[in-house]
């Protein structure tokens, strides 16, 4: 994609302080989109200002909880336009399902899914038919065990992902999912060295995911020129969803 081909497109990216947020904003600027960066965490500020240097200024920092419903409404009824949301914040953590509670689920959903929910719903009320939507969801979606909560979050952005797509496809709106596999980057901070070492050597390409990784996909699905995908989860991991390792 040339920055002329994206050229005055706006996207929101959530979760965009760091990790896969942050690496997709940074991709999309590159792309000529002008790239609304969020957080709750008031490191984006810096995150938007690095982008902002190096892209000619298509970068800026909204501080933004996705759990704030009215908050969410406001920015992006703030904005000149919305072209591409980035649906990418969440929050992740182990836990057995005997020690899980009704509030861990909760926490869970109201980050991994009720904000994303909110944010498309608000989006996709300004985007014009070239609009995009990216959900981030997990190969975790799958199954996995020790964290059944996030599990199921991921789970329903993926039917989250599939409804808004056959209900915004007859206006030229697609909505994608990408499910990372292991990427590397603070969301595992949980993990030793030694379990990230594991990790990496059951990948089948023998390495865990970098942010780019991911940020290239979400590139290639918010392009207004891939129109004609919609509703699809791609699994970006690596190989990791086939089985056929041990571990
Ligand atoms: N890293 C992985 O292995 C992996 C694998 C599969 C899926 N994912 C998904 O990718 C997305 C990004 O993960 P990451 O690895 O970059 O994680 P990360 O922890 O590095 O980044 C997540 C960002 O989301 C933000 N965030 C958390 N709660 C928020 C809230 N209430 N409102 C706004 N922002 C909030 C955090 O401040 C952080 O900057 C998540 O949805 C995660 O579930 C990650």
């Amino acid at each position: 994609m040339t920055g002329q081909q994206q050229a005055g497109r706006i996207a929101v990216v959530t979760g965009a302080a760091r990790g896969i947020g942050f690496a997709t904003a940074q991709r999309l600027a590159a792309d000529g989109v002008h790239v609304v960066l969020t957080d709750v965490d008031g490191h984006v500020e810096e995150a938007a200002a690095a982008i902002s240097r190096d892209q000619g200024g298509r970068a800026e920092a909204r501080r933004l909880d996705v759990r704030d419903e009215a908050a969410c409404e406001a920015l992006i009824a703030g904005l000149p336009r919305v072209d591409v949301m980035v649906n990418n914040a969440g929050i992740f953590d182990v836990k057995r399902t005997e020690d899980l509670t009704p509030e861990d689920f909760r926490r869970m959903y109201d980050i991994n899914l009720v904000g994303m929910f909110v944010l498309a719903r608000a989006a996709a009320r300004r985007m014009s038919a070239s609009g995009r939507i990216v959900n981030i969801a997990s190969r975790a979606y799958l199954g996995a065990v020790d964290y059944a909560h996030y599990v199921a979050s991921k789970a329903a952005v993926v039917g989250l992902t599939r409804a808004l797509a056959l209900e915004l496809a007859p206006r030229g709106i697609l909505v994608n999912a990408v499910a990372p596999g292991v990427i590397d980057t603070p969301i595992l901070a949980a993990w030793s060295d030694e379990a990230r070492a594991r990790l990496a050597s059951v990948q089948p390409v023998g390495r865990l995911g970098r942010p780019e990784d991911i940020a290239n996909m979400v590139a290639f699905l918010a392009s207004p020129t891939t129109d004609f995908i919609t509703g699809q989860v791609i699994l970006v991991d690596g190989g990791r969803s086939l089985g056929g390792l041990t571990g």
